[in-house]
């Protein structure tokens, strides 16, 4: 088998176990208020790629953890990411139409309802991260991953990110700018992924620094390469509108240094978080071919 053969099947697999523990661990989509939960369910359950929590496995899997014992975090991961979706589509936010390839939460529902989706996702993950009974792992442990996605999630990540994104349609960054939104706004998240992913698997120092170094590459280029996309891509595939970067007069990398350089940073990117995991053995596979994975997508 060669890697992308591997790859192909390895992301199906993962995703599936990623679905089936969404579905297990959320409300049912006729749990009261009906409104808010087929909220929930439409934008949760609408083919993401799921890719923080597949890092989070990967990552797990490297340090040679139990994938069972990782899945509420997987999943946490996921619905911070579909809240973070939600509220960046909204009309005060990006303004999008489309998302995963159907209507954005707010157009199908009411905007106080798409609001209030992410509001309920977001404080859902750290239930399923506290949830003491779903998976036996030292309290240590546990309080680590919390502390880990609770800072990448909020101010000094995410949300500081994504505010300093909405701040940059008034004043343009410079790339040193610009790189600082990208890593908050995605990269944060991303890093925690793998991060608590060899928290979780019980790994050392060294080894969960060399993971963080590879989440930090890894979380940089998905945006650069989401900027690429958002100029190249084919709206079809991806889900979401194309063009949109350019018609808010937004900085991204191809607009800053044009797209050859752009895409060349997003290489040097992958490059860095490929070494970064290189005193890892064949477990970290999965890995190493996700990072080149991220520079090749097309959705
Ligand atoms: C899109 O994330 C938004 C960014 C942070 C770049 P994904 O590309 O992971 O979107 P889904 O989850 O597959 O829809
Ligand atoms: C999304 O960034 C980042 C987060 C939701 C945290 P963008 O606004 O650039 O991503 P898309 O293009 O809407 O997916
Ligand atoms: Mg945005
Ligand atoms: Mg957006």
């Amino acid at each position: 088998m060669d890697n992308d053969d591997f790859l192909e099947a390895y992301l199906k697999d993962r995703r599936e176990i990623v679905e089936e523990a969404l579905q297990r661990y959320l409300p049912d989509e006729d749990s009261m208020p009906q409104e808010l939960h087929t909220a929930i369910h439409y934008s949760v359950f609408s083919g993401g790629k799921r890719m923080r929590p597949i890092l989070c496995l990967a990552a797990l899997e490297a340090c040679g953890g139990d994938i069972a014992t990782a899945m509420p975090t997987a999943c946490a991961l996921e619905l911070i990411h579909t809240y973070s979706l939600i509220h960046d589509d909204l009309p005060a936010m990006d303004n999008d139409d489309f998302r995963r390839g159907k209507p954005t939460c707010h157009k199908v529902f009411s905007e106080a309802m798409a609001i209030l989706a992410g509001d309920a996702l977001l404080t859902e993950a750290f239930v399923l991260l506290s949830q003491a009974e779903k998976v036996r792992l030292p309290a240590e442990r546990r309080l680590a991953v919390i502390q880990e996605i609770s800072f990448a999630a909020g101010m000094a990540g995410m949300v500081g990110g994504q505010a300093l994104d909405m701040l940059a349609e008034t004043v343009e960054p410079d790339l040193d700018g610009l790189e600082q939104i990208h890593r908050r706004k995605t990269g944060a998240l991303i890093g925690a992924a793998v991060k608590t992913g060899a928290i979780l698997a019980g790994a050392g120092e060294e080894k969960i620094k060399a993971v963080g170094r590879y989440g930090a590459n890894i979380g940089l280029a998905f945006q650069i390469a989401d900027d690429i996309l958002n100029v190249e891509g084919d709206s079809g595939v991806m889900g979401k509108n194309t063009g949109s970067d350019a018609a808010r007069g937004k900085v991204t990398y191809p607009s800053l240094l044009g797209m050859d350089r752009a895409k060349a940073l997003l290489a040097k990117s992958v490059d860095e978080a490929i070494d970064s995991i290189a005193l890892f053995d064949a477990r970290a596979l999965p890995l190493r071919v996700i990072a080149r994975y991220v520079m090749e997508r097309n959705s």
